[in-house]
């Protein structure tokens, strides 16, 4: 029989619910290393637009001012929340990330996949990250983070991990697999100390170019970026509610 891809019985389904996911977040630490994640590894510049795969109740806007957001879910209760509280801050869809349309190619700055690739297959991410890569501008980033299991990992941290909503928990080559046909430029890190729980934590930077045509394409967006500034609107003009 085939595995699903997320457990949603028992007591993983009360996390489906928006307010007991944002606790449970909370509770572990979560919500600090989405913070640490914006900084070091989506690092948005004013104006970007970014594309948030698997984007839960849009929590990870909590840390991004000043940019576009696209956010894709297939879980409503989800979406729901996060037009409620963020409104026209983002556009969110409610749908599958194999096959909701996110827009026309090359134009996302950074695509972030902030613990989707273990609630997805092999079959799925195949599928979902050669899309990823034709979605970014040649200067933009797929940024991921997942957990995995590594070598003689804490044993509290296999244990969790094994326990984990996402039915697709991987190693390291694992995840590397995924994206290694499709991106050019991979770095990754692993940290075991990122939640207030042990836990092993993958990040992985994936450039649709090599390295080097990458720093020299950033180098001139960021240039031109400082020249010709976009202003957004400060957040007490933002609206917070879905308008009617
Ligand atoms: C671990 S949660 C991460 C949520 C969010 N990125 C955050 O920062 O809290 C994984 C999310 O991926 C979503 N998801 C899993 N598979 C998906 C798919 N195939 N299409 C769309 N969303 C998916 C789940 O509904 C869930 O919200």
């Amino acid at each position: 029989m085939l595995t699903p891809d997320e457990t949603t019985t028992g007591v993983w389904r009360l996390l489906s619910l928006p307010a007991v996911y944002e606790t449970f977040d909370a509770l572990i630490g979560t919500r600090d290393v989405r913070r640490r994640f914006v900084q070091e590894y989506i690092r948005p510049v004013p104006g970007a637009h970014i594309l948030d795969l698997g984007c839960g109740p849009g929590t990870m806007l909590e840390h991004l001012p000043n940019i576009r957001y696209t956010g894709i879910d297939f879980n409503e209760s989800y979406i729901v929340a996060a037009q409620k509280r963020y409104g026209s801050r983002g556009t969110f869809i409610l749908g599958n990330v194999t096959e909701v349309d996110w827009g026309p190619d090359e134009s996302f700055d950074v695509v972030v996949a902030f613990g989707l690739l273990h609630h997805v297959s092999d079959a799925t991410a195949r599928e979902v990250i050669p899309r990823v890569k034709l979605a970014l501008k040649p200067e933009g980033r797929f940024v991921t983070l997942d957990p995995c299991f590594v070598k003689n990992q804490n044993i509290v941290a296999r244990c969790l991990h094994k326990m984990d909503r996402g039915n697709h928990v991987r190693d390291v080559e694992g995840y590397l697999r995924l994206v290694n046909p499709a991106f050019r430029g991979i770095t990754h890190k692993v940290a075991h100390d990122l939640h207030v729980v042990p836990s092993t934590t993958l990040m992985m930077t994936c450039l649709p170019c090599d390295l080097m045509t990458h720093m020299r394409l950033d180098a001139q967006v960021r240039a031109r970026d400082r020249e010709n500034p976009v202003r957004f609107p400060h957040s007490h003009e933002i609206p917070r509610s879905l308008p009617t």
